[in-house]
């Protein structure tokens, strides 16, 4: 059994944020921002907007796309790392507002990877004959993680959601690959609220509060990280299944820093028009980026039956995998 992606879609706040508006508040400027990393503007959450309502809007376009209803799911996996409840998970109360009422629904945490291991996660259970119809959902609001004063990673993240619906047809699947190294979490955290230990000092003080709920990061080790690991996975997905770089139409890959991006195209030895890029508009959104840029490579016609794309996601973990995916 093999997956088919018969619909997408994506949301992304109205609230744009360009490289000028971030260098009223910290020390940066436009053109460091986008020599270093190509990100021009992101797209924030507005008050009324979270993980869940963004999820929504994304599963409903994707499923209007692939001409369903939502009781016709009967898999809802939602890969977030910033879901705005602990219980119930994302994934419920997108089902509860999509209807979706057949579906088994849970989240998957595994940040930038993430969506591209909700597609494998799925792939498994169409492939076993488990589920029959799947929708996947990247959704991320970020800002309610950044560190606003730090400028090495609030230039970066912006927030979204992009959406799937995954059939099975017949056919024998493609084999993903995906890695994880936990001995270098520490280059890309979040140190959350499940974390009690360290909460309270001895007068019961919320000592490490201001800490809390920030992202911090080893730029230049995550670097090193996705421009040596991205290329080799993508080999190593491509040997696994018996292709060559010729049989890839197109790499969606995990839009993180256009630099990153080319080092990948240049280390592969393929042309840069093969790695289309939306980054320069809604920044680094984690999990949703694979998926929001497939629907933006889908709506835009650039996707056509029988292509083959690998998809390639790479992040905090450290995880990275790749997948190939037939259009
Ligand atoms: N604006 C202006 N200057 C900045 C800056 C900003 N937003 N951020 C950092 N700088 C400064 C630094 O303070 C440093 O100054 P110094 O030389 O006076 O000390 C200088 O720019 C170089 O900093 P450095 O950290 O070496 O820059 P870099 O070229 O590595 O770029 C990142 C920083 C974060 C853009 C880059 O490391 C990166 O993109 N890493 C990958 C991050 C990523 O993709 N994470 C998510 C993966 S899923």
């Amino acid at each position: 059994m093999k997956g088919k992606i018969c619909g997408t879609g994506a949301y992304v706040p109205q609230n744009r944020m360009d490289n000028d508006q971030i260098a009223t508040f910290v020390d940066t400027n436009d053109e460091w921002i986008k020599e270093r990393t190509g990100v021009e503007a992101r797209h924030i959450a507005g008050t009324e907007e979270t993980t869940v309502s963004m999820a929504v809007m994304a599963g409903k376009r994707a499923l209007a796309n692939a001409g369903i209803t939502a009781e016709e799911i009967d898999l809802l996996i939602v890969s977030t790392t910033s879901s705005n409840l602990i219980l119930p998970c994302t994934a419920c109360e997108v089902q509860k507002e999509l209807g979706a009422n057949r579906a088994t629904c849970f989240d998957l945490s595994a940040a930038c990877t993430g969506f591209l291991l909700a597609y494998n996660t799925a792939l498994a259970y169409l492939n076993s004959g488990v589920y029959h119809t799947a929708l996947l959902i990247g959704s991320e609001c970020l800002s309610n993680l950044m560190d606003w004063k730090d400028r090495g990673t609030c230039i970066l993240f912006g927030d979204g959601a992009g959406a799937v619906v995954l059939k099975g047809t017949d056919g024998d699947m493609y084999f993903p690959v995906t890695h994880s190294d936990g001995t270098k979490g520490e280059a890309l955290t979040c140190k959350s609220r499940h974390d009690w230990s360290n909460l309270y000092d001895d007068s019961g003080a919320s000592a490490m509060q201001d800490q809390m709920h920030r992202i911090g990061m080893d730029g230049q080790a995550v670097f090193r990280f996705a421009v040596k690991r991205v290329p080799e996975i993508i080999g190593e997905v491509l040997t696994q299944n018996h292709m060559s770089k010729e049989d890839i139409a197109l790499y969606v890959l995990h839009q993180a820093n256009k630099r990153i991006v080319e080092a990948v195209a240049k280390r592969l030895d393929e042309p840069i028009e093969k790695f289309p890029m939306n980054l320069q508009e809604y920044g680094n959104t984690s999990s949703a980026s694979i998926p929001i840029l497939l629907d933006d490579l889908h709506q835009s016609g650039k996707l056509h039956e029988g292509d083959k794309l690998v998809l390639a996601g790479f992040g905090a973990g450290l995880t990275w995998g790749a997948v190939i995916v037939e259009w």
